[in-house]
């Protein structure tokens, strides 16, 4: 074993130890038929005097935001709409979001959005109390540790579980990097969870979203951080997943397969949150960043990669996963367990139209790629198996387009 394989080990055993005992606070849940109303009973009745919601243009040029519009004005809640986020949001979204709540004199947030507007409002959040922390400053962990103002999450995707994590992903433009701030105080006081949002989501980005939930999942249960409780969400997400994906994605105004996905998001936003995720964020955080791919789509296409490149060390945890998940009742070796999920994975990829490569990959950034992921994930994420800027290069190469 590596030096350096021991090393990251022994921090990973470590944190183990923390999480059993930091208290991770989980937001109050509104969900079903009336939860934009309630959502907007909730503000009122903690007495914000103006919201800024943060959206982006898409939605709101669809008319998404409609009944949280009527629903705030019926309880004479004052709103500021920001919707200008871009998808995998800036520093440059970031800062106008944030001048425009200070501009409107707001004293809370609704994200509503995907991941994109719900991490540009957390981290617009972290700037209204740390004001003189420029954003690149608060990448890291526990950067923050001050409480933000109310901040209410209203997702419509179900992928990020961002309205339940302590996280927020961020791009950088100038270095094409993705970078996450992580820390108890950013995730939301209240998440609020309407299947009818996400009737009009298209089926490609149905699918892509999914999968990144997915991804979060699995790699949440396969890692060393992951406990019984743990465990216990991501195995009721994959479960979730497997039954109501392709259903989603096939029919999109099916209200209950709809919930079920929203549901299954959360639970594995509550899972990665606390055990973290994996090398297959690692590398589609830099596909991201360098290349714009969207995060779910590059997760989608690594995960079965990482997957087989873990081996035997992953066997038992997908094989168990895969009983979970509904896939099989039982196995007769671990290995064929695993075989058996990561099949899964990839069939689902295939009856989704998802692609096995990255089309934007190109050879002469492997080496740039494959240290950056090997950066981000040593020793930060508790993977079944250590890997190091070779493996990723290999994964690369995997992935890459076909020639023509
Ligand atoms: N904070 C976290 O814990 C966390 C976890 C995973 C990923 N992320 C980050 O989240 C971002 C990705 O978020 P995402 O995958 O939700 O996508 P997104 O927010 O970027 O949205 C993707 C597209 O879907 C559209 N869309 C969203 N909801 C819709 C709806 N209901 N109907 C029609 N169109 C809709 C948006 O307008 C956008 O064009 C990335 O930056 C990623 O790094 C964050
Ligand atoms: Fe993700």
């Amino acid at each position: 074993m590596k030096f350096l394989t021991i090393l990251y080990r022994i921090r990973h055993i470590i944190f183990l130890g923390a999480i059993k005992i930091i208290k991770f606070p989980n937001p109050d849940l509104i969900s079903g038929e009336n939860a934009i109303e309630q959502l907007a009973e909730r503000v009122k009745s903690d007495g914000l005097k103006k919201v800024l919601v943060v959206t982006d243009a898409n939605l709101h040029q669809l008319g998404l935001l409609d009944s949280l519009k009527a629903a705030l004005s019926t309880h004479n809640v004052n709103f500021a709409v920001f919707d200008d986020v871009q998808p995998n949001p800036t520093i440059e979204n970031i800062e106008n979001a944030y001048s425009m709540y200070t501009k409107e004199k707001c004293d809370g947030f609704i994200a509503f959005g995907g991941g994109s507007p719900m991490d540009c409002a957390k981290v617009a959040a972290c700037r209204v109390v740390k004001p003189k922390k420029s954003v690149v400053k608060m990448r890291g962990q526990f950067t923050i540790l001050k409480k933000l103002p109310p901040f209410y999450a209203v997702p419509t995707t179900a992928g990020t579980g961002s309205e339940t994590t302590a996280a927020a992903v961020v791009s950088n433009p100038k270095t094409h990097e993705k970078f996450a701030i992580v820390d108890l105080n950013i995730i939301p006081h209240v998440a609020v969870l309407d299947p009818r949002l996400m009737v009009g989501l298209p089926p490609f980005i149905t699918a892509t979203t999914g999968m990144d939930a997915l991804t979060h999942a699995v790699e949440a249960s396969i890692g060393w951080h992951s406990t019984k409780y743990i465990r216990g969400f991501a195995e009721k997400a994959t479960k979730l997943i497997f039954e109501n994906i392709e259903e989603v994605y096939q029919n999109g105004s099916n209200l209950e397969a709809r919930n079920n996905m929203a549901l299954a998001a959360f639970y594995a936003g509550v899972a990665f949150t606390r055990a973290s995720v994996g090398y297959v964020h690692a590398i589609a955080h830099n596909l991201g960043g360098l290349y714009g791919v969207p995060h779910g789509l590059a997760n989608a296409v690594v995960l079965p990669y990482v997957l087989e490149a873990f081996g035997e060390k992953a066997y038992k945890k997908l094989a168990k996963l895969a009983v979970a998940g509904g896939l099989i009742k039982s196995y007769t070796t671990p290995k064929e367990g695993a075989e058996i999920f990561i099949q899964k994975v990839k069939d689902l990829n295939k009856n989704m139209g998802i692609p096995t490569y990255i089309k934007e990959l190109q050879e002469k950034d492997f080496a740039l790629l494959a240290e950056r992921a090997a950066k981000e994930g040593n020793p930060a994420y508790p993977v079944p198996k250590i890997l190091y800027p070779d493996d990723f290069i290999e994964i690369l190469h995997l992935i890459k387009p076909p020639q023509e």
